[in-house]
């Protein structure tokens, strides 16, 4: 059965790194990708040879026909179909509710008269297997990936998944940007939120060096039930310029810094967010906010959501720190954000630490966060969505920041230093 209007797929061999993995597209009427899959598989199959029981190995080959996939319409589900050899096929179709897909039933049909990977066999006839558990759902536009190995046995067959990308419902032929990946590619033990049973990997303990701040769990009730759901470790960086530098406003800025510089260089504070701060807020469906004090500090996170994504779009910080014995606080804000970005009823993780410059005067690194300010269901973080590796041009930005007020706080010193020297002559010195 051929589905008028189908192009033939595209079959590339992903260099020689990914030997064996196989990459297939299908295209709708229109050319546009509508299921996308990279996949790596081996089957062994039990059969019944001259008198004995024998036991055959093959992989899913790159030369392999596409021609039989649908995309998927009103009646009829997406199909990715892979045929392959002489009559065998691996088959499977989509599934999609809640912005989410997933694989329904994956279909092995293996011809056991081919007598290349069937030698001596007894019964030549055609046999298929039919699982449904190769894939977790996914939200919508993102790549389902599972790195890790997956063994599925059914009756006589072991098919063995590995380097596994998926996406079905490919929206206007664009492949997601986004990665779901699998619960077993998770390096942390996550409470599993469907009942499949996984062996629970215990995570590695780090302990991390003392100057680290320590993880807090912070949890937002509407009533009795969370919705709100946030772990991270939090420290504040805070630059400030001594107010020293003031006793020496005559001397014009270029001398200076080429005199002694270390007057001028703004000294930084760190401080680490104590993980049994209190936290509070109010979720909301399209607005929530996590607020969370202690003597001290006063930090407030708000999330919004747009087209089906939520991120967090401000930050205040309020924060009273001690410095040569006087207290100073440094109040910081800023409501034009785009951090921690992820699908509405999921969450999104990072174990990298991350940068949020709030103003030049504030930077917030965070540690090991995972973060759900949306539909939080059963008090339990959903699948995660995790940070892109590229996050890192934060650093540059800072530095720049950094550097910018520092010129700014020079030059001002400098104006106001030579208004002065005309009120008040030298006698300072
Ligand atoms: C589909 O793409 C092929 C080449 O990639 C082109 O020859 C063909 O005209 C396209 N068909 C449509 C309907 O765009
Ligand atoms: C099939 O793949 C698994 C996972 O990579 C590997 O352990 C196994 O040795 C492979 N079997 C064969 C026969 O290559
Ligand atoms: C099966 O094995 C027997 C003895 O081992 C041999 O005589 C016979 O020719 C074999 N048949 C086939 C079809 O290979
Ligand atoms: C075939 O595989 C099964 C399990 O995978 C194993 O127990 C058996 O020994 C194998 N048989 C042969 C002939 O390799
Ligand atoms: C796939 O279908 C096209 C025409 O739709 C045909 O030319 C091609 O031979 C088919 N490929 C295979 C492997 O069946
Ligand atoms: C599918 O549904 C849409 C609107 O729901 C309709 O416009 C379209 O004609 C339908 N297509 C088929 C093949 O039934
Ligand atoms: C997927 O295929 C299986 C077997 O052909 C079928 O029973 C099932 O209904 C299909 N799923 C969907 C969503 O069409
Ligand atoms: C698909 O195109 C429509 C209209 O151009 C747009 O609204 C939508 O966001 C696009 N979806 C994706 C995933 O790019
Ligand atoms: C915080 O949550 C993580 C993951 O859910 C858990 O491993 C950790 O033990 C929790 N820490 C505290 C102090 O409850
Ligand atoms: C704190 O900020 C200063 C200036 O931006 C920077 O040089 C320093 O590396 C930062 N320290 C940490 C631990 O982030
Ligand atoms: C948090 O509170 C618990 C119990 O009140 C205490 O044992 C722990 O030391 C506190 N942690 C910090 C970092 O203050
Ligand atoms: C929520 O928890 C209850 C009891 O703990 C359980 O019966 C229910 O299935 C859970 N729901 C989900 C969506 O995990």
């Amino acid at each position: 059965m051929q589905h008028p209007g189908l192009r033939l797929a595209i079959l590339i061999i992903a260099g020689l790194s990914l030997a064996k993995a196989v990459e297939v597209e299908v295209h709708g009427k229109d050319n546009k990708t509508c299921i996308y899959a990279v996949l790596s598989v081996n089957f062994t199959v039990h059969y019944e040879g001259n008198g004995t029981m024998e036991n055959t190995t093959f992989w899913l080959p790159n030369s392999l026909s596409s021609n039989g996939s649908i995309c998927g319409g009103n009646n009829s589900a997406p199909l990715l179909k892979m045929d392959f050899g002489t009559g065998h096929s691996l088959s499977l179709n989509f599934t999609h509710s809640a912005g989410e897909f997933s694989g329904d039933v994956l279909i092995f049909t293996y011809n056991v008269s081919d007598a290349e990977l069937f030698p001596g066999a007894k019964n030549k006839s055609v046999k298929h297997v039919a699982v449904n558990s190769l894939m977790e759902p996914a939200p919508l536009n993102t790549i389902y990936t599972c790195r890790s190995v997956k063994a599925i046995e059914s009756e006589a067959v072991v098919m063995v998944f590995w380097n596994v990308s998926i996406q079905a419902f490919v929206e206007n032929g664009t492949i997601g940007k986004n990665e779901s990946f699998c619960k077993a590619d998770m390096p942390t033990t996550v409470a599993p939120i469907t009942t499949i049973t996984t062996p629970t990997v215990t995570p590695i303990p780090t302990k991390p060096p003392p100057e680290l701040p320590e993880v807090g769990n912070y949890t937002v009730k509407n009533g009795s039930d969370p919705c709100l759901l946030a772990n991270m470790g939090l420290q504040l960086n805070i630059t400030y310029t001594e107010n020293k530098v003031f006793f020496f406003p005559y001397i014009p800025f270029q001398f200076a810094l080429q005199l002694d510089n270390k007057l001028f260089l703004p000294q930084t504070h760190l401080v680490n967010i104590d993980s049994n701060s209190t936290a509070s807020g109010h979720c909301g469906d399209n607005d929530a906010t996590l607020v969370l004090e202690d003597m001290d500090t006063t930090i407030q996170f708000h999330f919004t959501v747009d087209q089906s994504k939520f991120f967090l779009k401000e930050v205040k910080v309020n924060i009273s720190l001690v410095i040569n014995g006087s207290t100073t606080a440094f109040n910081s804000n800023n409501s034009n954000l785009k951090f921690w970005q992820a699908f509405v009823g999921s969450s999104y993780m990072c174990h990298k630490e991350q940068s949020i410059v709030v103003t030049e005067q504030l930077v917030i690194n965070t540690f090991n966060i995972w973060v759900q300010p949306f539909e939080v269901k059963n008090g339990t973080f959903s699948r995660a969505e995790y940070c892109k590796t590229n996050e890192k041009y934060i650093v540059p930005i800072a530095v720049g920041a950094a550097l910018g007020a520092i010129i700014l706080i020079v030059l001002v010193i400098y104006i106001i230093g030579r208004r002065q020297n005309h009120s008040d002559g030298y006698e300072q010195f």
